[in-house]
């Protein structure tokens, strides 16, 4: 079965789909660990009452160092490294060492409204400035960029003139919180091929 590794720094509600994706017998996978890089964050208290392993390495303590705390903590102990809302930038021993094993959920269809600093509500004010007619969320396997990696899925919501950035937000995560489970379940079934760029669901 796959072995992941949930990584958060928020209310967790993406973790949430993934252990009801599991609970429902739609994902058959197990979570080692939740690793949070922000102390009393709601995404640990969902794994703790699910009794899954947590560990905080606060950002403020660890700073750089975190990717090689994550490294430590999931080097063959997963095989995939899921970034659910997770803030912290990877380093790239950590990216080598999970080629292709580390895949990120980002709250836009990249490659609109993504890169540096561009998270949460903010990707969405930006959306509704634009005046795109159309938002949605990406999930990517990460490189050494900034939501650069390969795209693996892409869910589309339309954007309404009445929209504010938290009423898109909310739509999006709607999307999010099928995205998520449905890539975790492709990769654990083997389904998820990729060539450079090019992913293809076989
Ligand atoms: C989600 O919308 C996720 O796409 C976003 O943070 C939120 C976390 O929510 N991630 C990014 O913006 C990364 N660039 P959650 O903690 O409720 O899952």
């Amino acid at each position: 079965m796959l072995k992941i590794a949930v990584l958060v720094s928020g209310s967790g509600s993406n973790l949430q789909s993934i252990i009801d994706s599991i609970e429902a017998q739609e994902l058959k996978c197990s979570i080692e660990m939740v690793i949070s890089d922000k102390e009393g964050v709601f995404g640990i208290e969902r794994a703790k009452q699910k009794g899954i392993k947590t560990y905080v390495l606060d950002k403020k303590i660890y700073g750089k160092e975190i990717s090689k705390e994550v490294l430590r903590l999931t080097e063959n102990k997963v095989d995939l490294i899921v970034l659910a809302g997770f803030l912290s930038i990877l380093d790239s021993e950590l990216i080598t060492s999970f080629k292709n094993k580390i895949i990120n959920i980002h709250p836009s269809l990249i490659p609109s409204f993504c890169g540096p600093s561009m998270y949460g509500i903010k990707v969405h004010e930006k959306a509704i400035d634009y005046g795109v007619k159309f938002s949605g969320c990406t999930v990517h396997f990460v490189d050494e960029g900034t939501d650069t990696g390969a795209i693996i899925c892409q869910k589309v919501v339309p954007v309404h003139p009445e929209d504010t950035a938290e009423s898109l937000q909310k739509r999006v995560l709607v999307e999010e919180h099928k995205a998520l489970p449905e890539v975790i379940k492709l990769i654990s079934e083997g389904r998820v091929k990729v060539d450079g760029r090019k992913i293809t669901i076989i």
